[in-house]
């Protein structure tokens, strides 16, 4: 765990909303740290550990003043956000505002002037904190729709910096970004960057646009840059992914094989296991698929006897009111399939509302015939490939929405619209019945993509974009 010491001085530094651990308050007063949830965290950790770079980043806990510290050779320097900070700024604008809009509106978006103006103060604080740490000429790595703004206002401060930004979630359709009352204050922000990257070709166009009607950008080279100010600002798509040869090396140890036959003989061994696995949020579907799950119990197309389904969720954002909603309605839906199939000591549906080690979840992996990845609409979807990288035996089979960056890459998937309930069962039904040739045939192809694309490549193809030469060592 981390032990304390200032620094600075740093020549690469990542910023993001979280340090990649949070601090946590204990029942009896004390804290601990623990690994901070969500995708960015998974895919950014190794990359930034390899180059003993800085992290700047809230530590987790409202109010919370930490000095900044060193854990494993990895500086990482606390932002302090107040309580009203974390209501307004990162509940409020960020989770209320920014991740609906960008997520297709699949929640009403809620515009606060209150909350935006606190988005504004905090991204300056970020914007201070960084230009404190960071070395003369040093590279600054921007991370996602939380400091959108931080780009601009840190080239006001130190203009001697490279600055770099990386949306990990959807840029939404123009028509929708058009709705934010902020919208030219946004593009902007990032537009202060000398790299805007994105998930998708299509993120990268839709802000293309936008850059040239509403912050007077021309055209520069090609299709991938625009000049503002004369300044060139180059646009491209990065798609993430993960440490998939660790994963991969992980999920073959003894350790990890004879836990994944643990957990089908605690299930008591049935012939099919389901699972899902997600950050509970709104946009994963998770609702989808178990009406889907439900649908084919009640249709007598599955038997709960031989098919068992598990979901395990990470507590997310949970004083947000449409995560509250989402979470009684999940544990409801949850408690009606279980009422009507399951029997003492063999639910149809294991919910665990809890975040797990990466030995456990890789055991999951290993464990599980079909994994339902059922978006309404994602960035990129980690999980996904976290499962290809666990399936060195080419078995399983992956139910994938098309409304996730993942989509993109895995076509060797199940691939479903997740707004069609009657497709989803279909598609579910289709993986629990696959012929195991056509399973390997697919699984191999996907494992092709996951392993030869992981998420070190990700990193260097966006940094040698942005000018920053390989990390000492590297045989890139
Ligand atoms: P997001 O960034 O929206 O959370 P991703 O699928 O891209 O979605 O990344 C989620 C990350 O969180 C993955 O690395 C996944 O393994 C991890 N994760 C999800 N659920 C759990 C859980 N219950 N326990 C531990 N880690 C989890
Ligand atoms: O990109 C997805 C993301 O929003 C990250 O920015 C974030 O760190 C992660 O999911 C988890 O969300 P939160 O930090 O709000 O718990």
């Amino acid at each position: 765990m981390p032990t304390g010491s200032a620094l600075s001085d740093a020549e690469f530094v990542v910023v993001a909303n979280r340090l990649p651990v949070d601090l946590e308050k204990l029942p009896d007063g004390t804290q601990r740290w623990k690994r901070s949830p969500g995708g960015l965290v998974t895919a950014l950790e190794p990359m930034l550990r390899s180059r003993e770079g800085a992290w700047v980043g809230w530590p987790g806990l409202a109010d919370a003043e930490v000095e900044p510290l060193v854990e494993d050779g990895l500086q990482l320097h606390p932002v302090m956000l107040s309580s009203q900070d974390v209501e307004e700024y990162y509940e409020g604008f960020s989770n209320g505002t920014l991740w609906p809009l960008y997520h297709d509106v699949v929640a009403p978006p809620a515009f606060h002037r209150h909350w935006w103006q606190s988005y504004v103060r905090v991204n300056q604080r970020f914007a201070e904190v960084v230009a404190d740490v960071a070395a003369k000429g040093a590279t600054v790595w921007v991370q996602d729709y939380q400091l959108q703004l931080l780009p601009a206002a840190l080239r006001e401060l130190r203009p001697d910096l490279r600055i770099g930004f990386f949306l990990h979630i959807p840029f939404p359709p123009t028509e929708l970004f058009m709705q934010l009352p902020w919208r030219t204050r946004i593009v902007e922000g990032l537009l202060g960057a000398d790299l805007v990257g994105f998930h998708t070709p299509g993120g990268a166009r839709n802000f293309r646009w936008l850059a040239t009607r509403l912050a007077g950008a021309s055209p520069g080279h090609g299709r991938t840059e625009v000049v503002v100010d004369g300044r060139p600002v180059k646009l491209g798509a990065y798609p993430i992914s993960i440490d998939s040869a660790n994963l991969d090396r992980l999920s073959r140890t003894p350790e990890v094989l004879e836990r994944a036959k643990q957990i089908r003989s605690d299930l008591g061994d049935p012939e099919r296991v389901v699972l899902g696995v997600d950050r509970l949020d709104y946009t994963k579907g998770i609702d989808v698929r178990l009406r889907a799950f439900e649908e084919l119990l009640v249709e007598g197309r599955i038997d709960s006897e031989d098919t068992v389904m598990i979901q395990l969720a990470t507590p997310s954002r949970e004083r947000v009111e449409h995560y509250q909603k989402m979470r009684n309605d999940i544990e409801q839906s949850v408690g009606r399939i279980n009422g009507e199939y399951a029997r003492v000591g063999h639910p149809a549906v294991h919910y665990l509302h809890q975040a797990l080690p990466r030995e456990e979840l890789a055991a999951f992996f290993v464990a599980a015939d079909v994994m339902l990845v059922t978006p309404l609409r994602d960035g990129m979807n980690l999980v996904a490939k976290e499962y290809v990288a666990c399936r060195h035996d080419n078995g399983g089979a992956l139910v994938l929405s098309e409304f996730a960056g993942a989509a993109i890459e895995l076509k060797d998937a199940i691939l479903v619209n997740p707004h069609d309930t009657d497709g989803v069962k279909n598609a579910l039904h289709a993986a629990l019945t696959l012929d195991p040739d056509e399973g390997r045939r697919r699984m191999r192809a996907m494992r092709r993509q996951v392993m030869g694309h992981d998420v070190d490549r990700w990193a260097r193809s966006f940094l040698d974009a942005l000018g920053l030469p390989p990390p000492e060592g590297s045989h890139s």
